[in-house]
């Protein structure tokens, strides 16, 4: 089967991990390709979070989801909400861009300037949820197992990651090894989902 319908075909939410850890250099290549996921006006407006410690305590935020706590690794993919033409963060990627650096700012002053906090959060959000998508493939081509967990208390989570308020939690991933087969897809047919105009 061709590599990345392999990886569609096959890719599952895991809910239940081995106690086995995955290593941290395993980790860091997952992030290292997704850092690689495209975003508007290339912006790449988030951080990842990994965390290995404390495992319990972000299941309990988690509203005790057992895949969460009994993961090898999370990674938290943070929304950045600091996108204005005037900010550090902006003006440094500005700065390597050796061409059409005033059109950027002018493009951020006019799309980002006049939005509010949530706004800002919500199309930071857009970006996010392309890099989780990448993240979970690019994990199962790895032999890393992945659920998604939308599910959890974003205040407590905000609270216990401690990192400021220009970066908001927008997605959870819980990582860790299975050997359990993956099964059988159940989706919508193509008939259901595509409309061809
Ligand atoms: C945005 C989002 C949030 C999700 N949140 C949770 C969650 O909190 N807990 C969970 O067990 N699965 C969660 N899932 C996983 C979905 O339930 C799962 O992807 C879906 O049932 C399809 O199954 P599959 O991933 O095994 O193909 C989430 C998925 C997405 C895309």
């Amino acid at each position: 089967m061709e590599y990345i319908e392999n990886i569609m075909q096959n890719r599952y939410s895991c809910r239940e991990y081995k106690t086995k850890k995955i290593d941290d250099e395993v980790i860091k290549e997952i992030i290292n390709l997704t850092r690689l996921t495209p975003s508007s006006l290339a912006l790449e407006p988030w951080k990842f979070v990994v965390i290995s410690k404390n495992l319990d305590k972000l299941g309990e935020i988690c509203y005790n989801q057992s895949q969460v706590s009994n993961c090898s690794h999370a990674v938290v993919i943070m929304a950045r909400t600091d996108l204005k033409s005037t900010d550090e963060y902006i003006m440094n990627i500005a700065k390597t861009r050796l061409r059409g650096r005033d059109k950027f700012l002018s493009m951020i002053a006019s799309k980002a300037d006049k939005k509010s906090k949530d706004e800002l959060e919500g199309y930071a959000s857009l970006q996010c949820y392309m890099a989780l998508a990448n993240l979970v493939n690019i994990a199962y081509s790895k032999g890393v197992k992945s659920c998604i967990i939308g599910g959890f208390d974003k205040e407590k989570l905000t609270k216990f990651l401690n990192l400021g308020d220009h970066l908001s939690p927008c997605i959870v991933v819980s990582l860790g090894l299975s050997d359990k087969e993956s099964p059988k897809k159940i989706r919508k047919s193509l008939e259901d989902v595509l409309i061809w105009k």
